[in-house]
């Protein structure tokens, strides 16, 4: 059965292989921008895939939400099944996608977007039918853990190791979006929805990794701390609680070894427990791993269900101990357990504040032109 993969980058290239030897399916044409079409088997028109009566399943990996939402839609319409590793484009869309996958009697499958390699959406869809889904998350960024580990791990720069993770394939297009914590945020909002059949679209709390120096390295390096940058989401009430941040962890937490590009989804089952999984999060073949394990799986799986709402995050909640970086001139917003002066800083550990409080407090001191790092202080 023929497989039409729409774009042809780190993730196309890496599906395409895997098709030519994978049992029951093969590449069919690959959508390429026009003026690209330097192989026989290479389209620039949607409509020739569309119409391909040999086109089973589509596998959309160009990214972005325009045009790769009006050809998901085109494809579901003509009864096409659906894999896609487009985190921004089903954080944006999934629910109506979805929807319009079930009126035609096709899948629509997405578990590359979250884990990269990992299987990680795959088995919460399967988990939440059977089990109460207490909390999830863990490490969903293959990038800004790379970088993390080089910086740690070797002392390198942030600019250095962001450029490496870029040539390695493991960056977004645009990297801010790793390094802010959004492409991170995204595959949350995935989580929850396919967990609680919640997708939340505002009310989050969303930190990077951007304003990391290496003089907060090696002081919480110096206090036996690592950092990963961790997504969080659980019920709250009628709604979830989703949010991204830095965290600190003692040298005996399990994420201080998940290092280079590896991911570690977790979700902690009522019945089941706590699970953990650990992968590769992004690069071409673990991503590519991922789409074709969704085409082997059509037909008996659905992630977004169709109990799935959008709702708004709370996060209100949710209350940790922070590390904090700030000017020395703003340091009397924070009620520091401990704290010491580092030349125009205070740096130290926070007294437990809400996730909202302490999102607010770093963001009002950017806007007033303030320096600020903070890391939630994981016990
Ligand atoms: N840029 C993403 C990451 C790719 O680094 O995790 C995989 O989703």
């Amino acid at each position: 059965m023929k497989v039409a993969i729409l774009g042809f980058g780190t993730v196309g290239v890496g599906v395409y292989e895997m098709l030519e030897n994978c049992a029951g399916l093969e590449p069919g044409p690959v959508l390429v921008r026009p003026g690209k079409e330097d192989k026989p088997f290479k389209v620039s028109s949607m409509e020739a895939i569309v119409n391909d009566p040999e086109v089973y399943a589509v596998a959309e990996v160009m990214g972005g939400i325009e045009p790769a939402n009006s050809y998901v839609a085109m494809a579901l319409e003509a009864g096409k099944h659906v894999v896609t590793s487009n985190k921004a484009l089903v954080a944006a869309h999934g629910i109506e996608l979805a929807e319009l996958a079930r009126r035609k009697g096709v899948s629509f499958l997405f578990s590359a977007a979250c884990g990269g390699g990992v299987p990680f959406l795959h088995n919460l869809a399967i988990a939440a039918q059977s089990d109460k889904i207490l909390s999830l998350g863990g490490i969903l960024n293959g990038t800004t853990n790379f970088m993390l580990d080089a910086m740690q791990a070797e002392g390198k720069d942030y600019g250095d190791v962001l450029k490496q993770a870029q040539a390695l394939g493991y960056a977004e297009a645009d990297p801010t979006a790793d390094v802010s914590g959004l492409d991170a945020l995204r595959k949350i909002m995935l989580a929850c929805a396919v967990a609680y059949d919640k997708l939340p679209v505002d009310g989050f709390s969303r930190e990077g990794i951007e304003s990391i120096t290496a003089a907060d390295v090696a002081d919480f390096q110096a206090r036996g701390l690592t950092c990963r940058l961790i997504t969080s989401g659980g019920p709250a009430g009628a709604s979830v609680y989703a949010y991204v941040e830095p965290v600190l962890f003692p040298a005996n937490a399990p994420e201080c070894s998940v290092v280079k590009n590896f991911n570690m989804a977790k979700y902690n089952g009522e019945n089941a427990g706590a699970i953990v999984l650990l992968g590769q999060g992004a690069g071409r073949y673990p991503t590519a791993s991922a789409v074709v394990r969704d085409l082997c799986g059509l037909g008996s799986l659905e992630m977004f269900r169709p109990a799935c709402v959008k709702v708004r995050a709370n996060n209100a909640g949710c209350v940790h101990p922070y590390y904090v970086r700030v000017d020395a001139d703003k340091a009397g917003r924070f009620s520091f357990r401990e704290c010491r002066a580092d030349g125009d800083s205070v740096r130290g550990v926070v007294e437990p504040i809400a996730v909202p409080q302490m999102h607010k407090l770093a963001n009002d001191i950017r806007q007033e032109g303030g320096s600020i790092f903070f890391a939630a202080v994981e016990a």
